[in-house]
Parts: C-alpha cells; structure tokens; sequence
C-alpha cells in the first residue's frame, strides 16, 4: 500500500511521513532526496543546472542508494555512486540548485522509474510533490500538506539550527521558500498541484502529532481495518512541525 504525501517546501512532510511510517510498520522514502542527490552530482562535475540531457544522463548513471539501520523505517544515510551526501544534499547551495535539477524532464523520468520500482516492493510513505499525481496515482491514500510560508520559514531555521546545516537566516529562508514554491508550482513538468483526489491538510498552528493521527485514520479507513494508530501512542513533534497552537480538522477537498 501507498501512501502519498506532497506539498511544499517545510510543510512538515518528512516528520509526518516518518511517524506514519513508524506507526503503521511502513517504509519510508523522501523523493526530495533523490533530487538533491541528483544536484549534487552535477554540482560537482560541473554540469550546467539547464542541461538537461547530461542531468538526465548523470540521473541515469548514478544509484542513489538509502541506509536504514535496523528496525527503523526511515532511511538514515543517502548516497549516489557509492558517495555518502547524508549531509550536503541540505546546504543553501543544494536548495538553490534543486529546482532547476528537479525541473527537467530527463531527471524526472529517471527518477520517478526509480521511486516507482522502490515504492511497488512494500508498504511505502512516499514524500513529494508529484507522488499523487505521477508516480503513484494510484495510491491508496494521498494527502496534500501545507502550511503558511512563513510558518514553513520558521521550521526550517530550527530544522537547520538543529542539523547544523543550511542557513540560519529567517528573511533568507522566507525568500528561498516563496521562489521555490513559485519555481515548483510554475515548472512546466510535473508542477506542484493537489491530485484532484487527495486531502489537503493545513498544518498552520496544528500540532503535527493530530496530522500524523490524521493521516493514520485516512489510512485505516483506506485499508477498511481499524488496527495501527492510538493516540497515546503520539511520538514527539518533530523539528519540521513543533508544536504551536491546537488542532484543526482534516480538509477534505
Ligand atoms: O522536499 P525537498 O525540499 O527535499 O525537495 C527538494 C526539491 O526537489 C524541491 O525543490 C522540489 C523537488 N522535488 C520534486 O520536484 N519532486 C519530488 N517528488 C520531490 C522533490
């Protein structure tokens, strides 16, 4: 079973998805890995960000492998030809490139036949912007998470406080967050859109834990049993999704 999340930069798709994960026995997998990985490469073979048949190529040529250590859905390390980029996939300079990487059409079609052979070996949350949409339309539960910019700016910074990576700058984490929604909403393939049969949940001032148990809920219902997810079971909040104020409810579309 397949369960999508997308959205924008910093909605606090990386917790939810890994606590989902962890609830319901599920692996987890973060396409926003792959795509930066994919950057980094090319960063360092000095590859041109607008060309998209070396991309494609570089795409192609690289397994980008994930670590788990055991009993933990969520993949620790990554790699791509055997280098480990755990930490530099989440620099400035890697969310700068990002976008034009992500925006070719040969890196996608490289990618997504990846995460699609990935995903159709188990039970998957899958993280994205175009989960519900391209790679697996035709998952169980898809869910559409979003937050304020500015909501999505603040996580972020403590996101990299904690990492000791990336910047640590609020106005300049806003600007990289509001050109990367507009370059990943605007991009001609695969842009950033809701499938039109996902749910969009708003974790704006919502503790993360009631998204998590919301997103559980949507995936019992989809598999019709009532097994997996108690409350009290609540895992912390994690560094995308603090805490802030009490929960809303799920938004159907
Ligand atoms: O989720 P993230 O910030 O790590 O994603 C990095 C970039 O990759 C972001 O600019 C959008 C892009 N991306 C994408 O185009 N499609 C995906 N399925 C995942 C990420």
């Amino acid at each position: 079973m397949i369960i999508a999340i997308d959205g924008p930069s910093g909605a606090g798709k990386s917790t939810v998805a890994k606590a989902v994960a962890k609830k319901l026995g599920f692996s987890c997998l973060d396409t926003g890995a792959m795509y930066r990985a994919v950057a980094w490469r090319a960063l360092q073979d000095g590859v041109a960000l607008d060309d998209d048949a070396a991309l494609g190529q570089l795409a192609r040529t690289h397994d980008i492998a994930f670590g788990h250590e055991p009993g933990d859905p969520a993949p620790k390390r990554v790699s791509i030809g055997g280098e480990d980029v755990t930490d530099a996939i989440r620099t400035a300079e890697i969310d700068r490139a990002v976008s034009p990487v992500s925006a070719a059409p040969s890196v996608r079609e490289a990618l997504v036949a990846q995460q699609q052979r990935i995903g159709r070996a188990g039970d998957y949350v899958v993280e994205g912007r175009d989960i519900g949409t391209v790679v697996f339309p035709e998952a169980a539960v898809k869910v559409f998470l979003t937050a304020s910019a500015e909501e999505r700016a603040h996580r972020r910074v403590r996101q990299n406080v904690d990492r000791s990576v990336g910047s640590i700058d609020y106005d300049e984490v806003l600007a990289d967050i509001r050109r990367r929604d507009d370059y990943d909403s605007s991009r001609a393939t695969s842009p950033l859109k809701p499938a039109d049969d996902a749910v969009r949940l708003d974790s704006t001032g919502r503790y993360i834990e009631d998204v998590i148990d919301d997103i559980c809920s949507l995936a019992q219902r989809a598999r019709g049993q009532a097994a997996g997810c108690h409350p009290e079971q609540r895992p912390q909040a994690g560094v995308e999704g603090s805490p802030a104020a009490p929960a809303g409810g799920v938004e159907p579309r």
